[in-house]
């Protein structure tokens, strides 16, 4: 393991009817509340009903920022922060995703910073300070309601970055389960790929010695190979949307990084072609996970081949240790294949046109990957693998 301090000041409050809690931790904060959602759901849900309720009884004065986007924009953002500072806001509710989440925690930054906030996403400046924020989570995907990243697209000139700073957590987040039974089929296999995808970044580095780490990331792989299938089944059964979203803020809250640094690469790529492409994050997971596994494989077949043998029960009788690790990588394309998950780039029609310039998106900030560093060639290989 290597030295290591751990932060993580997010009060969870997690299961039924715990938005009766909301009351007493948004009265902490003050009066002036910016209520920030997406396109809808969460209005469809009744949600923002009971949300508002909570809030009126607060005597609250709300200000809304409705219609964030999946793949939350920087245009948003600037509305965000443009209402906070007219308005004197104090505090912030985000109700929804990651997006709102995530568009949520630039607003609270931008909103502390006189320069213009693409100066903080773009990791130029740190952002010391943010007012603060808490979450009603609708969907168990990014962890987000339990860490400090944000991730924010600037859609005219096709970047998408994720930065934080320890000033981005939010002050508590509320998840109730029943707040995700609405999440449709193709969302919820969305969040389930994007958690495995957490902990496959945290599961490959370079640190020894590292095996509580290792069970405790396979055993959030093996929980949502188990219940992942049975929840596709059963999108209302509360004992299941709970595993998930469990699964979701345990997936990404620092919990499973203690003592080594992840890999981080494949997020990476991703961002790149969702930054040009707009399509969902984990979408572009699920396509470009196994090609980066099989690109980088021989950095550490024994890694590979743990996680084959530990959770995807792979047979090692008369194989090689790489056989055995292929085949691992095989069975994780069949999960998520057969939870619907796309494989390719041309799903999306993505084809050869634009290689280069998600390329060049990729390598903004250089080389990166901290269980193998990636230069240019290695992303365009990547690429071309998932077309
Ligand atoms: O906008 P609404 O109408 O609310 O609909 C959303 C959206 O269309 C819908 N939805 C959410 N909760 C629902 C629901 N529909 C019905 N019932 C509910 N209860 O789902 C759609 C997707 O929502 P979104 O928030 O975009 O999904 P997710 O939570 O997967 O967030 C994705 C974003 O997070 C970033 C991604 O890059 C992407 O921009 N990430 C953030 C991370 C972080 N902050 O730590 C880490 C991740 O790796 C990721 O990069
Ligand atoms: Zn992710």
């Amino acid at each position: 393991m290597n030295n290591f301090t751990f932060y993580n000041p997010t009060k969870l409050i997690f299961g039924k009817g715990q938005l009766e809690q909301l009351k007493t931790e948004a009265g902490r904060f003050g009066k002036k509340i910016l209520l920030v959602y997406g396109g809808g759901s969460v209005k469809r849900s009744g949600l923002y009903d009971q949300v508002m309720d909570v809030l009126n009884d607060m005597n609250a004065e709300v200000h809304e920022l409705a219609g964030v986007e999946p793949n939350p924009r920087l245009t948003t953002v600037r509305k965000g922060i443009d209402i906070c500072k007219e308005n004197g806001i104090e505090f912030l509710l985000a109700v929804g995703g990651g997006s709102v989440i995530d568009c949520t925690k630039a607003i609270a930054a931008g909103a502390k910073y006189d320069g213009d906030v693409w100066d903080i996403i773009n990791r130029d400046v740190f952002a010391a300070e943010a007012l603060p924020f808490g979450t009603v989570l609708t969907l168990a995907a990014t962890g987000s309601e339990m860490n400090a990243g944000s991730v924010i697209t600037n859609w005219e000139t096709q970047e998408k970055y994720g930065w934080g700073s320890p000033a981005t957590f939010p002050q508590f987040s509320i998840l109730d389960p029943v707040n995700t039974f609405t999440v449709p089929k193709n969302q919820t296999v969305y969040g389930m790929v994007d958690m495995m995808s957490h902990v496959f970044e945290q599961y490959f580095h370079a640190a020894t010695n590292t095996p509580l780490q290792d069970r405790m990331c396979e055993g959030v792989l093996q929980t949502v190979i188990e219940t992942g299938p049975k929840l596709l089944n059963d999108l209302e059964n509360y004992e299941l949307r709970e595993t998930i979203l469990y699964n979701g803020t345990i997936a990404l809250n620092g919990m499973l990084q203690m003592g080594h640094q992840g890999d981080w690469a494949t997020h990476n790529i991703e961002h790149a072609v969702s930054a040009v492409y707009d399509i969902p994050h984990a979408g572009g997971l699920a396509i470009l996970f196994p090609n980066w596994m099989k690109h980088v494989m021989d950095e550490n077949v024994d890694r590979f081949k743990q996680v084959a043998v530990r959770v995807f029960n792979v047979d090692t009788e008369g194989k090689t240790d790489k056989e055995v690790a292929l085949e691992g990588v095989d069975k994780l394309r069949e999960f998520w294949s057969s939870l619907g998950a796309p494989t390719r780039l041309a799903d999306y029609d993505i084809g050869e046109d634009k290689l280069d310039l998600m390329a060049d998106r990729a390598m903004a900030k250089g080389e990166f990957g901290k269980f193998k560093k990636l230069n240019r060639e290695d992303v365009l290989a990547i690429l071309r693998a998932s077309l």
